[in-house]
């Protein structure tokens, strides 16, 4: 029988080498091909959320460093992940445009154009779903949709894996985050997502005037339409476009029907979040989109049927457009005054934050996003 020290040092053994063990098998996965969870081989780095956010999200499987961050910047604005060359993630969600485009709805590779307008990629690391509809559940699965998209980056996603391992570059890059230059399409996806969550807006007069207390952070005008927006018998605007109580994200993260694309009749030529979820009540609704960094981000909607913010507005002073899943939070708000609708408009000004300093292009590819500019405009 042994004595009661042998036992005890005997527990202790036991209960260290159990994480140890489970730390092993990660670390020996990570070198592995055959997939499984493979974590960066650096220090987990902490994204600080500017004011008025909330603390930001982080997938226990993608912990970000300053090299899978660096990465996923580099592969963001690299348009040789798009089939011919031409067409990068930042053609779409360019920084000068808040992350979104220009156009009304997406061009990709060969002027192709897609059905619904680029939403921002800016704060999409809280949306609880990505995509107008919600069909991918992360950054990481959205990521991996464009490049594989027949009209947006055409690739194939052996063909990206294949296009970025034949460059010693990213080889270097790949083996420094991750420690392995077997690169895969859930590395090329993970380090992009952890780039995107670090695109964030916040810090602005609205958030300085109310969750920093500054009083003059908002022009009076501003701060009446901040009443108008968040009460119930007015605009009623925050019961979709939350406004919590430490951070605001102007979302509620959910789908409604405000009857956008809908024709005088009532028929929807989207059926948006239907198409997932199958549920009547989800036909013609789309995901609430944030309210912040309206300023350069035009047009406006699923659809970007709105040239302006005071387009959007219009259409909910007239109670969107009927249909028969019309959302019972929609209705006419044709009883605000006009001033009232202009102190809402500067509200909505007041949403503009800055982006941090180093989410624009790497400096070894600054000349090559190319936008899908169009002539003539
Ligand atoms: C050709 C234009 C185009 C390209 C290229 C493109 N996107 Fe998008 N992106 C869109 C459109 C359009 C949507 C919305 C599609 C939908 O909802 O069906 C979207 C949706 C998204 C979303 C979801 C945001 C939200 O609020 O739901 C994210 C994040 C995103 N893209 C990131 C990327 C990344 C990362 C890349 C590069 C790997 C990329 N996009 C390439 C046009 C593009
Ligand atoms: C019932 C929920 C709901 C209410 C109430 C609501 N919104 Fe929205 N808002 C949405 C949804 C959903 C979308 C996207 C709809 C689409 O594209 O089909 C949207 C889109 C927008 C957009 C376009 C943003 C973009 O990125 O394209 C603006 C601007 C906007 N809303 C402002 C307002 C204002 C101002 C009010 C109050 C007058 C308001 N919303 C009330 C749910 C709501």
């Amino acid at each position: 029988m042994k004595n009661r020290g042998e036992l005890y040092l005997f527990g202790l053994l036991l209960v260290l080498s159990v994480p140890i063990a489970a730390n092993f098998r990660l670390r020996a996965s990570a070198q592995s091909s055959v997939g499984g969870p493979v974590l960066p081989v650096g220090k987990t780095i902490q994204i600080k959320a500017p004011l008025g956010l909330p603390p930001v999200p982080i997938p226990a499987d993608n912990p970000p460093t300053e090299d899978t961050i660096a990465l996923g910047r580099r592969l963001y604005y690299d348009s040789q992940l798009s089939v011919d060359g031409t067409i990068s993630c930042a053609s779409c969600h360019a920084p000068q445009f808040a992350f979104s485009d220009e156009h009304q709805v997406s061009i990709g590779v060969g002027k192709k154009t897609g059905t619904r307008h680029s939403p921002t990629v800016i704060n999409s690391a809280y949306n609880a779903l990505q995509f107008w509809d919600g069909r991918a559940p992360s950054l990481e699965e959205q990521a991996k949709g464009p490049m594989a998209n027949p009209v947006e980056m055409a690739h194939s996603l052996d063909g990206v894996v294949k296009r970025v391992q034949a460059d010693p570059k990213y080889l270097a890059l790949f083996k420094k985050a991750w420690g392995t230059d077997q690169i895969n399409i859930d590395l090329v996806a993970k380090s992009i997502a952890s780039f995107e969550r670090t695109v964030l807006a916040g810090d602005s007069p609205f958030d300085r005037f109310y969750y920093g207390h500054d009083k003059k952070a908002l022009s009076p005008a501003a701060q009446r339409g901040l009443k108008i927006f968040t009460n119930p018998k007015k605009a009623n605007c925050e019961v979709c476009h939350t406004i919590g109580k430490t951070s605001a994200l102007f979302t509620d993260n959910k789908f409604h029907n405000l009857g956008i694309g809908a024709d005088t009749r009532g028929n929807l030529n989207d059926v948006g979040r239907f198409s997932q979820t199958k549920r009547d009540e989800d036909m013609g609704a789309f995901k609430t989109p944030t309210l912040r960094n309206l300023a350069h981000r035009a047009p406006f909607m699923h659809d970007g049927s709105f040239p302006t913010v005071k387009d959007a507005l219009a259409h909910y002073i007239g109670g969107g457009n009927m249909n028969d899943h019309l959302d019972k939070q929609i209705h006419a708000l044709d009883f605000l005054t006009f001033d009232e609708r202009d102190d809402l408009l500067q509200f909505l000004d007041s949403l503009n934050g800055k982006l941090p300093d180093n989410v624009g292009p790497p400096p070894d590819l600054a000349a090559a996003p190319k936008t899908t500019k169009t002539s003539g405009k």
